[in-house]
Order: C-alpha cells, then sequence, then structure tokens
C-alpha cells in the first residue's frame, strides 16, 4: 500500500481546501466560483471601469483581508465584459524610474498578448510592435535600470546595431498605441492590476517619488490602473497632492469579511476541491471556525492557515473531524511546541503582553512590563527572528509590532478555558 498518500485525498479532495493564494484571473489553484461578498466593493469597482476613458483607483485594506482577490475577480468580470487585463498583477517596486514602470506594465500587457490562443490580426501586429523593445529589455539585467533617457551605451558593441531609443517618451507612446491596437481588436478599455505596493510602506519617501513620476503616465486615456496596497499605503499616495487629484473616488478600503461569508467560502471550498465522482469528507465544524474568525479577528487568510495545519497535524489514515475542542488543543501545543519553547521565559512574558496589547512598542512594553527599553528591543530583535512579532507601521522612529497570527494559539490553551 501506498503510506504516502495526500492528506487530502483522505478526506476525498484533490487539494488543499484552506490553501491561501488569492484567487487568480487565470489558472491558480483557488476557483472564483469561491469568492463571496464585497458587492459593495465590487460595485464601486464596477462603475470605475464602467466610467469610459480611464481611471486610477486605490484598494487598500490589512494583510491578508483579500485586496488581490477582489481586484483579480473584478478584472476577470471584466474581461467577460470585453476589457483587456494582463492575466497577472504587476508587482510595482517603489524604485523604478518611470521607465521601469512603463515597460513593466508593457511586459504584463505582451506575457498575455502571446499567451492568446487564435489571435486576431490586430493582436498579431501589436505583438509585433512590443517584441523588439521587450526582447531587448529582456535579454538584459533586469536589475539594470532604464532611467537613462536613452539606452545607449554599456552593452556589448553587437547589440548596439538596430536598437530603438528606448526613453520615455518612446514607451508612452508605445503604450499608447498599444491600447489603441487592443481597443481596434475590440477590447473596450484596459485595466491594470499593480499589486502590493505595501512592501514600500517603511519607504514613504520612495514611494511619493514613484507616483510623482508616474503621475503623467498614469493618465493614459482608456487604461484603468488599480493600486493595491495597505492603509498606510493609501494614504502616503493620496498624501501627493498632484497625485490625489487624479485619484477617482476615494480609496476602496476592505474590512475582513463576515463570520457567515468566511463559513460560506470555507465549506464551499472544500466542497469545489472534491474529486470528481467520489465522497469526501469536510473536516472543518463550524464550532472551529468560530473560534479561529475570533482569534484572527476576521482575517480570512489567518482563517484558513490555521485550519490547514490543524487538519494535517490531526490527520493520519483516516479523515478527522476538527471540532473546536480538537482544534484548539491542536494549535495551542503546535505554537507551544515551534514557537514559546523556542524563547526565554522572560521573553515568553513579552510575547504574552503583546498579544493583550495588539500593538506594542518599545516603550508601551517597558512600562508595562517595568524593563528596560534596551532589553526590549534585544528581545524584539529575537522574536522577529523566531517569526513571533513583525514589524507593522512605523511613525516616526517609533515601531510598532504585532504578534504573528500562529502566536495567537497560545491564546487556545484548553487549560485556560
Ligand atoms: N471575497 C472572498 N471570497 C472568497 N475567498 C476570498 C475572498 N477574499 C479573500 N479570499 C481568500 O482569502 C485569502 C487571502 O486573500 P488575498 O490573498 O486576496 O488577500 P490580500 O489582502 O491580497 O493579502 P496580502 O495582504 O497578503 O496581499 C485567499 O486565499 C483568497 O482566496
Ligand atoms: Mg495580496
Amino acid at each position: 500500500m501506498d503510506d504516502f498518500v495526500s492528506i487530502w485525498e483522505i478526506y476525498g479532495l484533490k487539494t488543499d481546501p484552506f490553501c491561501t493564494s488569492p484567487i487568480l484571473v487565470k489558472g491558480g489553484l483557488i476557483s472564483p466560483k469561491s469568492f463571496m461578498g464585497r458587492e459593495e466593493e465590487m460595485k464601486r469597482l464596477e462603475k470605475i471601469f464602467r466610467s469610459s476613458g480611464g481611471s486610477r483607483a486605490i484598494v487598500c485594506g490589512g494583510q491578508g483581508v483579500g485586496k488581490t482577490t477582489l481586484v483579480n475577480v473584478a478584472r476577470l468580470r471584466a474581461l467577460e465584459k470585453r476589457f483587456f487585463t494582463p492575466y497577472q498583477e504587476v508587482k510595482a517596486d517603489a524604485d523604478w524610474g518611470i521607465n521601469d514602470f512603463i515597460i513593466n506594465t508593457i511586459s504584463a500587457v505582451y506575457s498575455s498578448l502571446i499567451s492568446i490562443k487564435e489571435p486576431s490580426k490586430e493582436i498579431v501586429d501589436t505583438i509585433n510592435k512590443i517584441k523588439p523593445v521587450f526582447d531587448l529589455y529582456e535579454s538584459e539585467d533586469k536589475s539594470y535600470s532604464l532611467s537613462t533617457p536613452i539606452l545607449g551605451g554599456g552593452y556589448g558593441k553587437t547589440r548596439t546595431v538596430n536598437k530603438p531609443e528606448i526613453n520615455t517618451n518612446f514607451l508612452t507612446n508605445l503604450f499608447q498605441e498599444i491600447v489603441t491596437s487592443l481597443t481596434k481588436a475590440g477590447f473596450r478599455e484596459v485595466i491594470i492590476h499593480y499589486n502590493n505596493l505595501d512592501n514600500f510602506d517603511e519607504e514613504e519617501k520612495k514611494l511619493k517619488g514613484l507616483f510623482n513620476r508616474i503621475r503623467d503616465f498614469i493618465q493614459t486615456p482608456y487604461v484603468h490602473f488599480v493600486f493595491v496596497g495597505s492603509t498606510t499605503t493609501s494614504s502616503i499616495i493620496t498624501s501627493v497632492a498632484r497625485v490625489s487629484n487624479i485619484i477617482n473616488d476615494t480609496p476602496i478600503k476592505l474590512e475582513p469579511l463576515s463570520l457567515a461569508e468566511i463559513k460560506k467560502i470555507i465549506h464551499t471550498r472544500v466542497e469545489l476541491s472534491a474529486i470528481e465522482d467520489m465522497n469526501y469528507y469536510d473536516p472543518v465544524a463550524d464550532k472551529a471556525i468560530e473560534t479561529l474568525y475570533g482569534l484572527h479577528n476576521g482575517n480570512i487568510r489567518a482563517v484558513l492557515n490555521s485550519l490547514s495545519t490543524a487538519v494535517r497535524e490531526v490527520t493520519e489514515e483516516k479523515p478527522v473531524l476538527l471540532t473546536d475542542k480538537l482544534l484548539k488543543s491542536v494549535l495551542y501545543e503546535i505554537a507551544k511546541k515551534r514557537f514559546a519553547d523556542k524563547i526565554t521565559k522572560t521573553m515568553q512574558e513579552v510575547l504574552m503582553e503583546m498579544l493583550r496589547q495588539k500593538e506594542s512598542t518599545n516603550k508601551t512594553l517597558a512600562e508595562k512590563l517595568g524593563k528596560r527599553t534596551q532589553n526590549i528591543s534585544k528581545y524584539f530583535g529575537i522574536m522577529k527572528e523566531n517569526q513571533c512579532i513583525y514589524l507593522l507601521r512605523s511613525d516616526g522612529r517609533e515601531k510598532h509590532y504585532s504578534v504573528a497570527e500562529w502566536i495567537k494559539w497560545l491564546l487556545l490553551n484548553p487549560e485556560e478555558e
């Protein structure tokens, strides 16, 4: 007998139904059929896309609330309404010059165009327009910045022949031409999704710089630019006055989904990952979802991750129903073994206090625990290394930390009901 069967197969499932990846526009592990809720936010995005001529929108919210998924599903629906949108999100970088920004935007469009199965003549023409420029860029080291006005010297001699002059003007015009060809090919308008700008919340100046640089480009007609990040990202972007006045509508802020929605998503996910023509076994009791919802403040990513960990831990050869009680003891033990036992008693105390405070600074902890700030700083370092805490935000010189979601499992101690 195969003693290395997939855990999920034991439940009659093809894959992990609690996988935390976002729903993608094309492919991906999670079916768009599992998308629930967000009616209001979806409607707002759709209205923005329907305001013909182009737009700029910000979608923001906490880590793992469902930002990427919302925008991807909105784009998926727009595809059905004959919009053009690259399958992949553009992973923006605050260090990008304007040329890098445009090139990466074009590159996202290009990757989707070349994957079209039976392209029309217009599409083929568009591909041919982009190809030389893009090939050239691809052949170069990506870390190379395109900010110089003309891609001149620096390459080997052979490369300098027949090379188009790639400067901002050239790229902007190229992008405009691409958009025009796409509309000629029958697409209504274009939507581009820039993801995870929150990576640069710590570098406010850089992020502002980027938005100052791209301000004109993101006004390209017939293109809808959607920027996704944290609420901090959103306030950084909107604090740039000349950018804020070209953003359509106020930022779309995502709050956690409701408990009922998350329950429905989870059971739907299980159903959708069932192996065809086989009975499946739903491993999660509603009570367990309720516990996790409370523990993780409604954060769906954290709820899914906790479920995945717990089910994997309890499963040996037979399906197991993850009751509330079982969930608590399993996750508590894991947190103890993997994290708490790895740090000193004193640090455990600090960690428990951080769990109570939700958001801590060196000062709030030193005061509360009567410890020296230097010591707290040292603990922060070690706890960060052990993935117990993460930097939530920093205002000025003050750094605000929060505990990792899995540390919250320590609050599930069955003996402390
Ligand atoms: N409305 C929804 N319906 C169904 N599933 C959802 C919904 N929103 C989010 N999810 C699921 O929750 C998980 C987290 O969503 P997603 O990755 O979109 O969050 P995010 O806010 O973009 O996270 P991050 O801050 O890490 O970028 C994913 O597995 C996704 O499939
Ligand atoms: Mg995301």
